[in-house]
This record gives structure tokens, sequence and C-alpha cells, in this order.
């Protein structure tokens, strides 16, 4: 059985003290959910207090990006050790922000996710077509190239211990959101890939995640996939109430 896992991704939203408060509030209501993992990626500048705030709670803490460098001459970076360090035990990797606002590229979401297997960390990594993809009928080449670049030269135990999120560029943050059936079909594609690449047991176990416009009224029927293993969320997971909403996401 794969567990959900439902991830809050503030990406630049919160102040040190916002997302204390958060926690503090989100703590609680997540204790008792025992269904599902509950992650909240905070930017650098709130991952040490928050993480702290989280200790001997359920709420894992995620990174939004690191470098695959353990320190060196790289301005604005920050590192796997770093966000260890700041009570990481999550990264997110090849955001459709990060590829599209800084340029990153499959090779660099590779050299990121290995140096984040080598610290211990899980990483979340995430692949998805644009709209103009999608309509000239590129999904499913555009997945492959992102997951076996992303992927390259890792073994099957390393893949067992990444989780995938699909999020299609156009349903980021634009209020369209993916059908659950549109939804399910691209993770079908990954788990096939997942099975030619690192084998059947490996596809079984892998957890992909979906990502885009997830808010409290959607997250039932996407999660009623069964190939949707949880949610990556933006703006709704900015909100306490919403947030506990799709951590208690409807489950039959
Ligand atoms: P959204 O963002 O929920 O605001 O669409 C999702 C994401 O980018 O991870």
């Amino acid at each position: 059985m794969r567990k959900p896992v439902i991830a809050g991704n503030w990406k630049m939203y919160k102040t040190i003290a916002e997302g204390v408060d958060f926690i503090q509030k989100i703590a609680p209501m997540a204790a008792s959910a025992s269904h599902c993992d509950v992650v909240v990626a905070p930017p650098f500048t709130a991952l040490a207090a928050v993480s702290q705030a989280a200790k001997g709670s359920k709420v894992g803490i995620s990174a939004q990006d690191m470098h695959w460098d353990k320190e060196g001459a790289h301005t604005g970076d920050v590192s796997s050790t770093m966000i260890v360090d700041a009570g990481c035990t999550y990264v997110i990797i090849g955001h459709s922000e990060r590829r599209h606002d800084h340029g990153e590229t499959d090779e660099q979401v590779n050299r990121k996710l290995k140096a984040a297997l080598a610290e211990g960390l899980t990483p979340i990594m995430c692949v998805g077509e644009t709209l103009a993809q999608r309509e000239s009928g590129g999904t499913g080449q555009v997945l492959k190239t992102q997951f076996e670049g992303g992927l390259a030269g890792l073994t099957p135990y390393d893949f067992s211990r990444i989780i995938i999120a699909y999020e299609p560029v156009w349903a980021i943050g634009t209020g369209r959101t993916a059908t659950p059936e549109m939804a399910a079909e691209s993770h079908h594609i990954l788990r096939d890939l997942a099975r030619q690449r690192f084998g059947e047991a490996e596809a079984r176990s892998v957890r992909i995640l979906y990502g885009g416009s997830v808010k409290p009224d959607n997250v039932g029927g996407l999660m009623g996939q069964p190939e949707i293993d949880g949610a990556l969320v933006g703006g709704a997971s900015l909100k306490v109430d919403s947030f506990a909403a799709l951590i208690n996401y409807p489950r039959t």
C-alpha cells in the first residue's frame, strides 16, 4: 500500500513568524491524520524556525530547492547539508517555476536528486507539461524526457526513496485543475516509465502526487483515483483551514 502524502509548497510566501504560527495551528490538526504523511515547504528563511516549531509533530519539513554541491562559491544558493541542518527531511526538486524562472534543466535536476539522496533527504521530483505541449499531443514525450533525464543513473533502490509530483504547468496557480481522469492518465504514464526503467516492485510502490490548483473542493475527486497518491499544493496550503481540509480529504 502506498501511503498518501499531502504536501504544502509555500513558495515565496510567509515570514518566519507567520510560518511558525501556521505550524503551531496545523500540528494538532495533523496529529490525528494517520492516513497520510504531511509535509510543508517553507521558504529558506523560515526553514529552521518552522522545523523547530514542528519538532515532535507529524509535519515533515521540505526545502523548495537545493544546490547539488555541499558548499562552494554559488551566490544565493543553499546546499543539501544546509537544509538538513535547518531541519529538512524532504526537498522539492525541479518544480516548474524553477525550470521556468531559473532555466533549470533535467541534467541539473538529476544532479540535485543524487545530492539529495546522498544526504539522506527524500526528494519530491516535479514533472509536467505546458499547455502548448499538451495541446500538441506532446504530454507523454515530455514526461518521458523529464523522467529519464531527471532520474538518469539512479538505481532501483535510489528510486524507491523518491516521490514524484506530476504538475501540469497549465494547472499551477491558474485555478484550472486537471480532471481526476486526466491526472490519472499522466500518473499511469509515469508508473509505466517507472516499470520499464526500475521494475515492477518499484513502479508499484513509488508515490506519485498530483499538483496544480488542488483545493479542498476538488481534492476528494483527485484522491479517489487509485493512481493518485497525494497532492502537492501551492495556494491552498497557505491558510490553516484549507490545508487542514486537504489533510482530511474525503475518504471512502
Ligand atoms: P497551486 O501550486 O496549488 O497554487 O496551483 C501547485 C504547485 O506549484 O506545487
